[in-house]
């Protein structure tokens, strides 16, 4: 391995001895520090051209946009190979796969020696969160991927700015990744290169350190992201007193223009994206909704008793199939230059198309495994965790302070899941104490964001059940000291926009009328709407929701909210067994607020919700 020669621009001595150290344990061909520049942009996109990892799409139809297929065992995070290394298992908890620290770097030692012969080390200096900013950090990934490289320089404030920022001695986290298949002296590399066999995503909390091996997509690959912003950020932020969340921001402008900046949680592909970019209905005039973030939210205490968030990123990895001009126009406004396409199926003409981006599909395409497909073909054209990589300023909706170094402050946080049954529309917990409760507590269907057992009903606290990096009953106490802390905290609500009917229909429109919903949050934080007391907590009335230019009647809307006795008695168990798992270190106040939820439920009648007469 030749000297690993750093630009003049690169002051920092330790960083230098970690690259080089690096560079010695991994062997590439050669090292290239990326200064994030345009120019550099666009040579590593006409490498990944030259590579056959991209196709370049049509200038007139997407300016500047490439395509992207995966190889099929590489489309999705990996959850079971995720690892949270602390050094007592304890402290991991037992939602997180662990190996001990030392065992673990033997095994990537073994596994990281000579992994990028044959390629180059890109070291990717990058910033999360705007530069400057007190609630940023900064991150340095070395990775052989030029796909990684580029799709960092979307989602991330990359390069040479970054790295005078860090100065000669300004703290970092080393995140390394490889994609795990070295190259022999004139062996030909494939379009997709990853390890079929082997993948390992490796969290050092102690240390703040990440190793990835063998992936090249999305959150095992992109290490700003899951890795740092998520798993990494909780323990920071556990051990100084803020958030790291699986979090969208938006801000709702009312008619009268007051503003109101409220984060929500859902799981991966739930619909943060679409919350996050809202397109209110015609006939409610004056509305606004605003994007500071689509998926996740730094949030620090402010000297008011306020908290204030920040979207640690710069870009948008956004679920493609489902997204379309009707769903989410604004996502299709940022998709439409600029960027970078993963397992969408390829039009004839050079563009892309997915899954219900239109209501007919074209004649004749070619399929996220590159395979030519008709409609007639039986399966999906594109993979149904197919992405988009696109940049924030792109969005026609983003806010004016998306990148406001001190953050927006939050009244309100939601927290929703994918729920076919039991889990109503639409609540108020009571409380913040209540509120952690609900969070701690969400259920939700699994989608294809990640690999596992589709459609099935998993306990997802906050969220944060695959991005919690330490354990999650201590994450939850976290949460109540915060709430102890701050003399004005947010509100705290729970969606459910999929709840079905029994002809499995979705019961209510989403997308764009889920402003109604929003409206009344928004109210509520202002003391202004009403609502009535229910065994979960405060609920809308019918007359409660704004319902202009909505055909939808008091009954279908009572039998959204409707709580039934039996389906919660069954629920509030499920609640138990997350307890009994995360038993030793549960906060104590749970146990209460399980047992006021049942008594609250014991009080007539077995089915609360369809009383139009309570308006
Ligand atoms: P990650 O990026 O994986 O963290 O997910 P996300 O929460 O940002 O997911 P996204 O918004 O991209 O979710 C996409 C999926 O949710 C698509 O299948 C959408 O059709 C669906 N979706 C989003 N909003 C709604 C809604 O209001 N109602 C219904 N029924 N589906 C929705
Ligand atoms: C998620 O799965 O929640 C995502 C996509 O946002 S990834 O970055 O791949 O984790
Ligand atoms: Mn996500």
């Amino acid at each position: 391995m030749s000297v690993v020669q750093p630009p003049d621009y690169v002051k920092h001595s330790d960083l230098i001895q970690w690259v080089s150290d690096m560079a010695a344990l991994c062997k590439p061909d050669a090292v290239y520090w990326c200064d994030g520049s345009e120019t550099e942009y666009q040579a590593m996109c006409d490498k990944l051209v030259q590579a056959g990892t991209f196709v370049k799409l049509d200038e007139k139809k997407r300016p500047n946009s490439y395509y992207a297929k995966s190889d099929p065992s590489d489309v999705a995070r990996v959850e079971d190979r995720t690892y949270i290394c602390s050094i007592r298992k304890q402290d991991a908890g037992p939602t997180n796969n662990w190996i001990a620290p030392k065992e673990m770097k033997e095994t990537l030692g073994k596994l990281f020696d000579g992994c990028m012969r044959g390629r180059t080390m890109y070291v990717i200096p990058f910033s999360m969160g705007p530069i400057g900013s007190h609630i940023s950090h900064i991150g340095v990934e070395l990775s052989d991927s030029p796909y990684v490289v580029v799709n960092m320089n979307i989602m991330t404030r990359i390069g040479k700015k970054v790295m005078e920022t860090l100065g000669t001695n300004g703290d970092f986290v080393p995140c390394i990744h490889t994609v795990g298949m070295p190259l022999a002296a004139g062996q030909k590399d494939v379009e997709w290169p990853c390890n079929k066999d082997q993948k390992y995503i490796v969290h050092f909390p102690e240390e703040r350190a990440i190793w990835s091996y063998g992936s090249g997509y999305g959150g095992n690959a992109l290490l700003g992201k899951k890795c740092f912003a998520l798993r990494i950020a909780s323990n920071m932020a556990r051990d100084e007193g803020w958030l790291a969340e699986h979090m969208l921001i938006l801000g709702a402008e009312s008619p009268e223009g007051e503003k109101t900046y409220v984060a929500a949680a859902f799981p991966s592909a739930c619909g943060k994206t679409n919350f996050a970019m809202l397109i209110p209905p015609p006939e409610m005039k004056g509305w606004k909704i605003t994007t500071i973030g689509d998926d996740i939210a730094w949030i620090k205490p402010g000297a008011d008793g306020r908290l204030y968030a920040i979207n640690p990123e710069a870009g948008y990895f956004g679920v493609a199939p489902g997204t379309s001009p009707k769903t989410n126009p604004n996502a299709i406004i940022s998709c439409s230059r600029d960027s970078i396409f993963t397992n969408v199926a390829l039009t004839d003409d050079g563009d892309v198309w997915w899954e219900g981006l239109t209501d007919t599909p074209p004649a004749t395409l070619t399929d996220w495994q590159g395979n030519a497909w008709t409609p007639e073909s039986g399966r999906p054209a594109a993979h149904a965790n197919a992405r988009f990589t696109s940049p924030a300023h792109l969005n026609p909706a983003i806010d004016a302070a998306w990148e406001d170094p001190n953050g927006v402050p939050i009244s309100a946080f939601i927290f929703g899941g994918r729920r076919a049954t039991t889990v109503p529309l639409v609540y108020q917990a009571v409380n913040w104490n209540f509120g952690v409760y609900a969070a701690a507590t969400i259920g939700s269907e699994m989608t294809a964001a990640a690999a596992g057992a589709l459609g099935q009903v998993r306990r997802d606290p906050f969220a944060m059940l695959p991005f919690c990096g330490y354990h999650m009953a201590d994450y939850f106490n976290h949460w109540m000291q915060i709430g102890r802390e701050l003399s004005n905290p947010p509100r705290i609500f729970v969606v459910n926009w999929f709840r079905k009917n029994a002809e499995g229909k979705f019961m209510w429109p989403g997308f764009g009328d889920n402003m109604r919903i929003l409206k009344w949050v928004v109210e509520r934080v202002h003391g202004r709407a009403s609502s009535i007391e229910s065994p979960l907590g405060w609920m809308p009335r019918y007359n409660d929701i704004d319902w202009t230019g909505l055909d939808f009647t008091p009954e279908k809307f009572y039998e959204l909210m409707s709580v039934d006795r039996e389906a919660w008695k069954a629920e509030v168990l499920s609640h138990e067994e997350l307890f009994a798992k995360l038993y030793d270190r549960l906060p104590k106040e749970f146990l209460y607020m399980r047992e006021l939820i049942l008594s609250g439920l014991w009080r007539s009648p077995e089915k609360w919700g369809a009383h139009p007469e309570r308006e």
